[in-house]
């Protein structure tokens, strides 16, 4: 099996089991902060980079509807078929969002046009991240930014007993070695932030991600890293051109 059909089966079990769902409660707080600084215009096109089922997407569909520069677009992508048929029969009422399964690292869409990309909680499964960034930079428009928000990263340490616990492979590596990839792929105005999540944390802990409820505040203060950067002002190459 390849790692990419690995993800498929896993997240397919996740949506099956509502974990989907769930999700939404989870990365609320910092996702809504996240959007908050992409600072959305009515008419943008945008893409959901792994949206599983389409919570996000359809924030950002809500934001970017009708403008003065037309009407706007969400795409929301993911490996998971199910995630996909989730999201697509919780968003019947949208006209403007379009659901498709495909894969972080090979974007089924043209260069040069969505003016923002999102994607949370999911970089870090990406088997090559370097591919997926040569493909946000070939489908992103000029001057387009793209937002990648993740709560495991080297720099949280709570984060890190994920790592045994989650039954796929994942990339661990710390905020400063995210900067320097961003810029490796000539990404502009790169920044990392921290993103803490405000919600409050109930005195009794019995999940499995954390030891107990004292570990799971501290998680949250520590918060997610959002990672941003811009495209140049300048038209990637077709897909043909491209060597990867
Ligand atoms: C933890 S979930 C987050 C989903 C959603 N963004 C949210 O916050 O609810 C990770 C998502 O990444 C997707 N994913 C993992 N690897 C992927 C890949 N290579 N290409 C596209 N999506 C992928 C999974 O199917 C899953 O829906």
């Amino acid at each position: 099996m390849t790692p990419e059909q690995q993800l498929r089966e896993e997240f397919n079990r996740w949506a099956e089991a509502g974990r989907g769902e769930e999700m939404e409660k989870h990365h609320l707080d910092i996702t809504e902060k996240a959007i908050r600084l992409m600072e959305l215009r009515p008419g943008e096109r945008v893409l959901d980079l792994s949206c599983g089922t389409g919570w996000a997407t359809r924030i950002l569909a809500r934001l970017v509807g009708e403008g003065p520069h037309g009407f706007g677009q969400v795409v929301g992508l993911d490996i998971s078929d199910e995630m996909i048929r989730h999201a697509r029969a919780a968003s019947r009422d949208f006209e403007n969002v379009m659901f498709v399964w495909g894969s972080a690292q090979q974007i089924p869409w043209e260069e040069n046009f969505f003016d923002q990309a999102l994607s949370v909680e999911a970089f870090y499964y990406y088997p090559d991240q370097d591919r997926t960034l040569a493909e946000l930079f070939r489908v992103l428009a000029p001057r387009g930014r793209f937002f990648i928000l993740i709560n495991l990263y080297r720099d949280n340490p709570y984060s890190l007993r994920w790592v045994d616990e989650l039954k796929v492979p994942v990339h661990v590596r710390s905020e400063a070695e995210y900067v320097q990839l961003l810029q490796a792929h000539a990404f502009e105005d790169v920044r990392a932030v921290r993103i803490a999540d405000d919600t409050p944390t109930a005195d009794q802990y019995n999940g499995k991600w954390f030891k107990n409820a004292e570990e799971l505040r501290e998680f949250k203060r520590i918060g997610a890293l959002l990672l941003s950067g811009r495209k140049p002002d300048i038209r990637s190459l077709a897909p043909a051109c491209q060597i990867y």
